[in-house]
């Protein structure tokens, strides 16, 4: 079904009052582009934000590719300097996944929530995905956002886990995607504003509010070992704590572990 472009007047009027002071806040929109993160790393300064209609090299986390056809989703990405605080910076993608939930909710979604590292899920099905990239020649990091409004059942086949997105949840009522861009913006500006000075039990809190894992038993693949354990909290790094045989618990990072499917 054809759906109706970015209406870029109308996103730029709407979110204008939101980029932090200083920032450059340039909102460029395309019809189609190769990556909306790779864009940006090439060309963004610290607070432009990248939109497409659709990716011919969409990326996704490990390497893979996030399918971006031109039907309708929101492939979105926003040029972020953080201050040389590296044990933040650990923690920004979760931040990032509560600014998501949260302008979800904004639009009228309920029953969505996030899954560690930073996946946004609605009832154990996939709706989208966060991936955040440097360059090693500054400090600016690329926060690319993967939202599915309206993915066609063909490319179902293609992605590896139960997939959702958004117009098959809000049957009926029609979503505005120029809202939920905004909405997005908004959001996020919102939570990155505050995230430097925030502590690390704000943060954890705001994270748990959303988490869909804690309390589950989940199991993976650990430096050839198959562990299985009780989802507990993460600790100041953002690794996700699991309980072990003895009581203790044990911490991993997103690097290390890849949980199986839900
Ligand atoms: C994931 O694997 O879950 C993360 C997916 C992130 C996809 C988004 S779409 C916009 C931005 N540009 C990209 O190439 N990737 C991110």
């Amino acid at each position: 079904m054809k759906h109706k472009p970015f209406d870029a007047e109308r996103i730029k009027g709407a979110v204008q009052q939101f980029f932090p002071a200083g920032s450059s806040g340039e909102i460029n929109i395309f019809k189609s582009i190769n990556s909306t993160n790779a864009w940006l790393l090439e060309n963004g300064q610290y607070g432009d934000i990248c939109l497409s209609e659709s990716q011919t090299n969409g990326r996704g986390r490990r390497g893979n590719a996030w399918i971006s056809p031109d039907s309708g989703n929101i492939y979105f990405s926003y040029c972020y300097g953080l201050n040389d605080a590296v044990e933040q910076r650990s923690l920004l993608s979760l931040v990032t996944g509560v600014a998501i939930a949260e302008a979800l909710t904004d639009i009228g979604l309920s029953g969505h929530g996030l899954k560690w590292p930073n996946d946004i899920y609605w009832q154990r099905k996939k709706m989208g995905g966060v991936l955040i990239e440097s360059s090693n020649q500054s400090d600016r990091l690329i926060i690319g956002i993967g939202l599915n409004l309206n993915l066609p059942d063909i490319y179902h086949s293609e992605i590896t886990q139960a997939a959702v997105s958004l117009n098959d949840v809000l049957k009926g009522s029609s979503i505005n995607r120029d809202e939920m861009v905004i909405h997005l913006i908004r959001r996020l500006i919102q939570r990155l504003n505050t995230f430097e000075n925030s502590t690390f039990d704000e943060i954890k809190q705001g994270w748990k509010e959303w988490d869909i894992l804690l309390g589950e038993t989940v199991s993976f693949q650990h430096q050839g070992d198959l562990v299985s354990g009780e989802v507990k909290e993460l600790d100041q790094h953002g690794r996700l704590g699991i309980s072990n045989e003895t009581g203790g618990i044990e911490y991993y990072s997103s690097a290390e572990i890849k949980l199986r499917k839900l």
